[in-house]
């Protein structure tokens, strides 16, 4: 893995994340990108031709790896990890780390384990029950350049899973007009 990749992922490990102030989020164009409650994938693909996922890695971690926030959205289980970035029109745009429940991989989601280069949220959001429930967000500072991330939890046929999200340097959200 590249050096700055790892470093987007050590990055989003670290974060202090926080309840986001609505009122005053969903009134920037920033603010709306990070409250998206459906899909990020889609809304990412209307600002590009061509959307890659890129996976630097796919593991299992153990329970006791899990933060204490983790553990009280998840619950206390082995997840495995999925991190990937995410280009559009080959600008990397966003760096994304999941942690998905062993308990979630199971009947109708055992193939989110295996979906390589497909987005996640391709996946997920073809299912008619899936939702986003808690969103919190952080600002990180990666070589003098100010970054938001956010972090949100998304069911899929009533299993969670725990998605953050770090938008680099070329993200859309940070274009005008976007
Ligand atoms: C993923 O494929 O793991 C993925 C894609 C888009 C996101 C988050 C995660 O916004």
């Amino acid at each position: 893995m590249l050096d700055s990749k790892q470093l987007y992922v050590s990055t989003l490990i670290g974060v202090n994340w926080e309840t986001p102030d609505w009122t005053q989020l969903k009134t920037t164009d920033k603010g709306k990108w990070l409250l998206e409650r459906h899909s990020m994938t889609k809304r990412l693909k209307l600002c590009c031709a061509i959307l890659d996922v890129e996976v630097l890695s796919l593991h299992r971690c153990d329970v006791k790896t899990l933060t204490e926030s983790e553990r009280n959205l998840l619950g206390y289980e082995v997840c495995l990890v999925r991190e990937v970035i995410l280009s559009g029109d080959n600008a990397p745009w966003l760096c994304a780390r999941t942690l998905v429940p062993m308990s979630t991989l199971t009947e109708q989601e055992a193939d989110i384990a295996q979906l390589g280069a497909v987005p996640l949220g391709q996946r997920v959001f073809t299912q008619a029950n899936a939702r986003r429930d808690t969103i919190e967000v952080a600002t990180v500072n990666i070589d003098g350049n100010i970054l938001l991330a956010r972090r949100s939890r998304l069911w899929v046929n009533d299993k969670p899973m725990l998605v953050s999200e770090l938008f680099l340097p070329r993200a859309p959200m940070y274009q005008e007009d976007n």
